[in-house]
C-alpha cells in the first residue's frame, strides 16, 4: 500500500475514532449511519435479487458501494461509476437508498453482500468508513437434467454392466435418486454429491450395477432426481440395448442334405439368429477359400428385438466336389467370427450304391418300367375290390365287424393268429383272404 493512502483527511479520521468510541458518533451529531437490514436472503437460480440499503446522517463526502465478501478476495458488485449489467439502483439518484436489484441470479452469487460506505482519503482512494453487518445470500438453483451413461463397451447375457446418473449445479445440497427399470423400482448405492466447480452448488453421481440378459433389448433404466427446488423429478433415461451384445447361434442346413446325386443343385442356407446388435458380417468359405453370396436375407428383428438372418449358396454337386467343405462364417459386432460347416457328399453313382431289388442284371432299374407300375396300380385295384366286398359281406352276418380288423387281415395275410381277435366272422374272412 502507497504511503499517501494512510493519510486520511482529517474529518474522516475524526469519524473514524468517533465511531471507536461506543456511541461518540451519535453525540458528535455527525454521525453517519448505515442499515442493511436483510441477514439472510435466498432466492431461486433465474430470479433477481433485492438488496436493501440506507443511510441516514451526515458524514465525509465519499460513494457508497456494494461488496460480495469481505477481505481479499472481496468483488464490487456494485458502484456509481463503471457498469454493472445486472444491476440496478431501486431508487434511481437517492442519497440516502442504495438498495439494488441484481437480476439472474445465478448459483454462484451466493455469498454475503455488503454495503459500504466509503470516504476519500488521500490521494483520491477511497477507505471504508461505514459498513453494513452482511447480507448472506443463498441461491437455490435446481439440478441440471439427469444425463445416465452406461459402459464403454457392450457386454454379454451374465455380464454385469454399471450404468451411472449424473445431475449438478443444484443447491441446497439434499437430492433424492431414484433408479426404475421398466418403471420397476430397483436398487442402487446412495448418490454422491460433491460440491461443484464454485462451491455454491453440488454434483450428484449415482450409480446402478446389473446383469444383463437376452431380453433386455427392449429395457430401459430411469434415473429419476428429486430436489426441494423441483415440483416433479427430473427423469433421464438409458436403452440397456446400447451395453448389451447377444452373439449369434448360427446353424448350416444343405438342402437337399447329403449325399446328393451327381449334377444337383444343393443350397446351403446359413441361419444366423437371436443377435444384438444387428451389425454382422456373413461370409461363406468353400475348402476355406471365400465364394461370392448372391441370396442374403433382410435383417428381421424379432419382437424380442433380437436380430436374424439368412444367407444362401447355391451350389453344383459336381463330382469334383465331393468331400467340399462349406463354412458360414460370421463376424458379429467385430467380435471374433463364428463359423459353421456343412460337408458336401456326391452320392457314388446307382450301380455302385444302390440295393438288389430295385436293380436288374443289365442295370435296368426296375421301378422304373412302366409295366411294373402298371402290375403294381392292378393288384393294388383288385385287392381293394375284394376289400369292399369282403366288408359288405362281414357286415351282412355279423353286423357290426370293424373295418379295422378287415383291413388288417388283407394287408397282412400271413398273421390270421392274432389279427382277428375272438370274432368269429374275422377268422372266416381270413379264411377267404388266404
Ligand atoms: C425484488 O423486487 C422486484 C421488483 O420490485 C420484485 O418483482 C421481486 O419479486 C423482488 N424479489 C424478491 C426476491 O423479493
Ligand atoms: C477488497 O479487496 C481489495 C483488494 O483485493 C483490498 O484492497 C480491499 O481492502 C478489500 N476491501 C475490503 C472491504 O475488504
Ligand atoms: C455331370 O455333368 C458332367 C458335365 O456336364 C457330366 O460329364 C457327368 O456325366 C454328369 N454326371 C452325372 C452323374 O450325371
Ligand atoms: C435353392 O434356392 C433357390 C433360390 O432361393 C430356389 O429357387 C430353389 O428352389 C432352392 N432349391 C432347393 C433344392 O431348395
Ligand atoms: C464321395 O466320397 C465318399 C466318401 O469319401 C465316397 O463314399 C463316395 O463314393 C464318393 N462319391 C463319388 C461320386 O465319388
Amino acid at each position: 500500500m502507497a504511503p499517501a493512502t494512510r493519510a486520511l483527511p482529517l474529518a474522516c479520521l475524526m469519524l473514524l475514532l468517533l465511531r471507536r468510541a461506543p456511541g461518540a458518533g451519535a453525540q458528535a451529531g455527525q454521525g453517519l449511519e448505515l442499515q442493511q437490514p436483510q441477514e439472510e436472503v435466498s432466492v431461486t437460480a433465474g430470479e433477481t435479487l433485492n438488496l436493501t440499503c440506507t443511510t441516514s446522517g451526515d458524514g465525509p463526502a465519499g460513494p457508497v458501494k456494494w461488496l460480495k465478501g469481505w477481505g481479499s478476495g472481496n468483488e464490487t458488485i456494485y458502484e456509481q461509476k463503471g457498469s454493472f449489467p445486472r444491476v440496478t439502483r431501486v431508487v434511481g439518484e437517492s442519497n440516502t437508498d442504495f438498495s439494488i436489484r441484481i437480476r439472474d441470479m445465478q448459483p454462484e452469487d451466493a455469498g454475503t453482500y455488503y454495503c459500504v460506505r466509503f470516504c476519500k482519503a488521500l490521494g483520491g482512494v477511497d477507505e471504508v468508513f461505514r459498513s453494513g453487518k452482511g447480507t448472506e445470500v443463498s441461491v437455490h438453483a435446481k439440478p441440471t437434467p439427469p444425463v445416465v451413461s452406461g459402459p464403454g463397451r457392450r457386454a454379454g447375457p451374465g455380464q454385469s454392466v454399471s450404468v451411472t446418473c449424473t445431475a449438478g449445479g443444484f443447491f441446497p445440497k439434499d437430492i433424492g435418486v431414484k433408479w426404475l427399470m421398466d418403471e420397476a423400482p430397483i436398487s442402487a448405492q446412495q448418490p454422491q454429491v460433491t460440491p461443484g466447480r464454485t462451491k455454491s452448488s453440488y454434483n450428484m453421481s449415482s450409480t446402478v450395477t446389473m446383469t444383463l440378459q437376452e431380453d433386455d433389448v427392449r429395457s430401459r433404466l430411469v434415473c429419476e432426481v428429486q430436489h426441494p427446488t423441483l415440483t416433479a423429478p427430473l427423469r433421464g433415461t438409458y436403452q440397456l440395448s446400447k451395453a448389451l451384445r447377444v452373439p449369434p447361434r448360427v446353424r448350416v442346413v444343405a438342402d437337399p442334405p447329403s449325399p446328393v446325386e451327381a449334377n444337383k443343385t444343393v443350397n446351403f442356407t446359413c441361419h444366423v439368429k437371436g443377435f444384438y446388435p444387428g451389425d454382422v458380417v456373413v461370409t461363406w468359405l468353400e475348402n476355406g477359400t471365400e465364394v461370392k453370396v448372391e441370396n442374403i436375407s433382410r435383417l428381421v428383428q424379432t419382437p424380442r428385438g433380437l436380430f436374424e438372418l439368412r444367407s444362401l449358396v447355391e451350389v453344383k454337386a459336381t463330382e469334383e466336389k465331393n468331400g467340399s467343405v462349406f463354412a458360414c462364417r460370421v463376424v458379429h459386432d467385430g467380435q471374433d467370427p463364428i463359423s459353421e460347416t456343412a460337408a458336401l457328399r456326391i452320392a457314388a453313382p446307382a450301380r455302385e450304391g444302390l440295393s438288389d431289388w430295385s436293380q436288374t442284371d443289365n442295370g435296368v432299374n426296375l421301378l422304373s418300367s412302366p409295366s411294373l407300375w402298371l402290375g403294381i396300380l392292378l393288384e393294388k385295384g383288385l385287392l381293394s375290390g375284394l376289400l369292399v366286398f369282403l366288408f359288405k359281406r362281414g357286415r351282412h352276418e355279423e353286423g357290426n365287424a370293424g373295418a379295422a380288423a378287415l383291413s388288417h387281415s388283407v394287408s397282412a395275410p400271413g398273421s390270421s393268429a392274432h389279427g382277428g381277435g375272438s370274432r368269429g366272422s374275422a377268422a372266416a374272412s381270413f379264411v377267404v383272404c388266404t
